[in-house]
């Protein structure tokens, strides 16, 4: 049977990457992106959804046929805390959507992103097992931890195969993160291309798990694709991919630019990343599926530098324009 995807979220910083990489898998007329508004420039299939209404995420499904479903809409840490409830309110029912139309559609698959977000103080936080104890303290990772037990919900009991992945921070040069605490690690590169001075919201020593693009995408597709009776974790699967402290990232920085310069002015993004692991233990992601990460933080930040200087050359020194 044919293969037709549907992103939920496709304009976010995951899902505008994502997206080019399944249709360069399944073929640009088997991929239709969605999200809230339409996206200018986009090439390919794009309908207007919002998540919250469950009628528009089935008039899609039903329009083409989508046997899959990556469901990436969210609101992240730090804007979470802004608006606690309605972040509940918003990442849960889009989530109850998404199961609830793939269980009467019989979707194929469905993928769920879950996050580092997900631990907290309970965990150890160097090398964090999987099966770690979840307290989140964030609205954002509240959300996410109930969202993994309900994904496990819908598989125990009617079969449905959701397969997830906890994402440390994405660290991209194709677009730009919005409202999470890990944000920084984009926004410097940003800051070292353009040759400005970069403000910190977080302190110098604090270390996070991140992870470059390719590898999250790559780790995406690898876990899609992965035969079912593999996928012994049908909550999540954590990831590692690097980790390092703002300190660490502008001392690579400066390898390149030795004149970079940092402030640390930490805000309340500072609280939600202490409680966070500084690194990850991804054996389950390695035994099931074969996880191995490709990227540090040096062959990173070469490709961010050398990508960004590209994009600020050719384009306007407009962020938003930068965007996929
Ligand atoms: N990058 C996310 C955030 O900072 C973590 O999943 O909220």
């Amino acid at each position: 049977m044919k293969t037709v995807v549907l992103v939920i979220g496709a304009n976010g910083q995951l899902g505008s990457v994502l997206t080019e990489s399944l249709k360069q898998k399944f073929g640009e007329n088997n991929v239709i992106a969605s999200d809230l508004k339409h996206r200018e420039g986009y090439k390919g299939i794009f309908e207007i959804i919002d998540a919250t209404d469950i009628n528009g995420i089935h008039e899609v499904v039903d329009t083409y046929h989508v046997t899959q479903i990556y469901h990436l809409a969210a609101i992240l840490s730090a804007r979470g805390e802004e608006m606690p409830l309605q972040t509940w309110d918003i990442n849960m029912k889009t989530l109850f959507n998404v199961l609830e139309v793939s269980r009467q559609k019989n979707i194929d698959k469905v993928f769920f992103p879950s996050s580092i977000a997900v631990f907290g103080e309970g965990a150890i936080l160097d090398h964090t097992p999987n099966d770690a104890y979840l307290d989140p303290a964030t609205v954002y990772g509240i959300s996410k931890a109930a969202g993994e037990n309900w994904a496990q919900y819908y598989f125990l009991r009617y079969g449905l195969d959701v397969r997830s992945i906890r994402y440390p921070g994405v660290i991209g040069y194709q677009s730009l993160p919005g409202g999470g605490t890990t944000d920084y690690a984009v926004d410097i590169y940003h800051k070292a291309v353009r040759q400005e001075d970069f403000s910190c919201f977080l302190d110098k020593n604090t270390t996070l798990p991140m992870i470059f693009m390719d590898d999250a995408i790559r780790a995406t597709l690898e876990l899609m694709d992965a035969p079912k009776e593999n996928i012994t974790l049908r909550t999540s699967y954590n990831i590692a991919g690097v980790s390092f402290s703002p300190a660490e990232i502008a001392a690579e920085i400066r390898k390149l630019y030795p004149d970079f310069k940092i402030a640390y002015h930490p805000d309340f993004r500072q609280e939600i990343a202490s409680r966070w692991p500084k690194s990850i233990d991804d054996t389950m992601a390695t035994k099931d599926w074969g996880w191995k990460p490709e990227f540090d933080l040096e062959s990173m930040t070469t490709i961010m530098i050398q990508k960004l200087k590209e994009k600020y050359k050719t384009g306007s020194r407009n962020l938003e324009s930068l965007v996929l």
